[in-house]
């Protein structure tokens, strides 16, 4: 299943929107019964509205009814490179992920190819985390 999402992850790449920073990303956001969402990232003119493909692929499940996770592969990285680096979630796509995933279970997959890729929990990525628990 890594593999596929990470191959997932690299198609959605070649439609990202991203003519002002030059930096093309694409995430594949698998859910509890095995559904693929995709997301690139999206940019604007005013800058602000921008939004990366993982939060993308999150909007998209979520107004799709989704509500359980399991992981998400993300790749990215300038359009003319040849080799790509791994590219970790912003802080904003961790306080999304923060809100949707429980920290131990959902996995992170950075990738640079779908044989070369690194697995994080998102409470490694996000320790701490504020939670609708620090509400109460
Ligand atoms: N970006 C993402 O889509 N995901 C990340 O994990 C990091 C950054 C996007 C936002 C912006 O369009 C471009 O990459 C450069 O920051």
């Amino acid at each position: 299943m890594t593999e596929v999402l990470i191959e997932e992850a690299f198609r959605m790449r070649r439609f990202s929107y991203a003519p002002y920073s030059g930096f093309k990303v694409g995430a594949a956001l698998l859910t509890s019964e095995d559904r693929i969402y995709t997301g690139c990232n999206i940019e604007n003119s005013s800058f602000t509205p921008t939004v990366c493909a993982e939060r993308t692929a999150f909007f998209k499940a979520i107004s799709d009814g989704e509500t359980k996770f399991k992981a998400i592969a993300i790749v990215g990285g300038p359009e003319d490179a040849t080799e790509l680096d791994y590219c970790p979630p912003c802080g904003v796509c961790r306080q999304v992920m923060t809100e949707f995933c429980d920290p131990d279970e959902f996995k992170i997959i950075l990738a640079k190819s779908s044989l070369e890729y690194k697995t994080y929990s998102l409470r490694e990525l996000m320790p701490l985390g504020f939670t609708n628990g620090n509400l109460k």
